[in-house]
């Protein structure tokens, strides 16, 4: 069972998200927070050189990790193609761990030239349990209501450990 969902979130659509998985799972939200986004102009400038650079801001330390066999549920936005700054330092933070680790993206457009989610699970050295994308547009939608019932269907399933 998943106890904890990390969330960064700078105008609130991953926050939305976040407690929408709560709702579905019982696993508690923690927030991330980086205030140097919060700067008007500058803080923007600032997301996107990180999204684009895939840098790791420092965020408050260490994150409330939960036994290392439940799944860890992060969530947060794409940020100039990549994952936004504070989801690749919950990351680096989850590397080193053995949880499984479940990612749920929102975005601005359902198309991306990018691929943050490879990039991710390249950072974590290991695949994500489930993955979720929500773009803005389809937010309320069906759709977004099955896939968010697959990807928490995804989490609740027991992982399967392969004897040595
Ligand atoms: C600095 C910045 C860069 C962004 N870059 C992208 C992008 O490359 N692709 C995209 O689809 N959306 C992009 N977006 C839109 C956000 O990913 C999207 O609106 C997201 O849901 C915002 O999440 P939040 O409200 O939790 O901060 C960007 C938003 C910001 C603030």
């Amino acid at each position: 069972m998943p106890s904890k969902i990390f969330v960064y979130s700078k105008s609130g659509q991953s926050k939305d998200l976040a407690e929408r998985l709560s709702m579905r799972t019982g696993a508690d939200v923690e927030d991330v927070k980086v205030n140097k986004y919060d700067w008007p102009l500058i803080g923007y400038v600032l997301a996107v050189r990180d999204g684009i650079k895939a840098a790791a801001p420092k965020i408050a330390l260490p994150l409330q990790l939960p036994p290392s066999d439940e799944t860890v549920i992060i969530v947060g936005p794409v940020w100039a193609g990549g994952a936004c700054g504070p989801l690749n330092a919950i990351v680096d933070q989850l590397k080193s761990q053995n949880h499984p680790v479940a990612l749920a993206l929102t975005c601005g457009s359902p198309k991306q030239n990018a691929d943050p989610i490879s990039k991710l699970e390249n950072r974590l050295g290991r695949s994500f349990k489930a993955v979720l994308k929500v773009p803005n547009p389809d937010e309320g939608s069906k759709k977004t209501d099955q896939n968010i019932d697959d990807f928490v269907a995804q989490i609740l399933e027991p992982s399967v450990s392969i004897p040595a």
